[in-house]
């Protein structure tokens, strides 16, 4: 079994050809995990990817939720995901079967439900449209205007999504850990560390953190948003593997990494379980394989693809 870094790049490299696989990585990932990607990207990005990719095989790397929504758009490719384990704080918030339960007991609401893609397949399958962070503010504005909207699982996001559309939502209170544990007192210190710095943070940040960034986007768009600003000193409010991918887009900024009240930056646990060895291993066994029952896969995919053909 191979040891060294280099090894596990090669055989990983070499297991992608003979599988004929893509490797596709959310910005979240380990930089060496990223170096090897066909493709890196936000959950948007990724899905428009899975959907078009003619590969046999899809090893993703990023969490389930991911990888399921690449199965959803791809029944009849093998997905595999490095750690099956890897999960979402947000995803586990709102479990298919309470959100039915409030569906059913609110039925005269006639809810249009939008599901934040960091979600089950079967909440994918209990909603009207998905949204991802980067094109909520859109699903949101092409919603009927004479229904109530019912949005899940993420209560920050959802906020941000009322601030910037006007529109009147009631929000499911999921939220994620990581983003939750950045504060105003962290965000403020650090800009007094820099005070010329500009500051991006991610809407699954709370209002307190949102309010003192001074753009609120998808991981994907912080790329060119960096890439784009005009100062060299840029504070990043998101999970610590969007660093990697910035640094490499744009290497003459000076990329800080939003601190919490803990640490100096802030890694996603889920995320972080993937490694280079599993994902050498998933490629060799096509194991662990994300699966799921014909029937939920098409209910989820009905909302799921009205996303994508929306956010064109
Ligand atoms: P993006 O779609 O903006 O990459 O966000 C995904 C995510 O899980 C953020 O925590
Ligand atoms: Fe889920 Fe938060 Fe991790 Fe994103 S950073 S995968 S929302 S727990």
């Amino acid at each position: 079994m191979p040891s060294t870094s280099l090894d596990l790049r090669e055989d990983i490299l070499r297991l992608k050809k003979e599988r004929n696989a893509v490797i596709l990585a959310h910005n979240y990932q380990t930089g060496d995990i990223q170096d090897l990607a066909d493709y890196v990207g936000d959950s948007l990005g990724l899905a428009y990817r899975a959907q078009e990719t003619d590969a046999d095989v899809i090893a993703f790397c990023g969490v389930h939720f991911m990888a399921e929504t690449a199965k959803i758009v791809n029944p009849n490719k093998t997905v595999v995901l490095p750690d099956k384990d890897a999960g979402c704080s947000l995803e586990e918030s709102c479990p298919a079967d309470e959100l039915e339960k409030f569906i059913n007991e609110n039925a005269e609401k006639n809810y249009y439900v939008i599901a934040y893609i960091n979600c089950s397949a079967g909440v994918k399958a209990l909603c009207d449209v998905i949204c991802t962070s980067g094109n909520a503010v859109n699903i949101v504005n092409k919603a009927p205007a004479d229904r109530p909207i019912l949005f899940v699982p993420d209560a920050n996001l959802g906020a941000w999504v009322m601030e910037q559309t006007g529109r009147k939502m009631d929000l499911w209170q999921g939220a994620c850990y990581v983003h939750v544990e950045f504060t105003r007192d962290s965000i403020n210190r650090i800009k007094a560390e820099y005070p010329d710095a500009l500051v991006v943070a991610h809407p699954e940040c709370t209002t307190a953190v949102r309010l003192l960034a001074d753009e609120v986007c998808s991981t994907e768009k912080m790329v060119s948003y960096c890439k784009n600003a005009p100062v060299k000193n840029i504070i990043v409010v998101t999970e610590s593997g969007m660093l990697h991918r910035l640094q490499k887009e744009a290497p003459d900024k000076n990329l800080i990494p939003g601190p919490t009240d803990r640490c100096a930056c802030n890694d996603c646990r889920y995320m972080k379980m993937n490694t280079l060895q599993k994902l050498r291993d998933c490629l060799d066994k096509l194991e662990p394989r994300v699966e799921m029952p014909e029937d939920l896969r098409k209910r989820a995919e009905a909302p799921l693809l009205k996303m994508l053909e929306q956010s064109k």
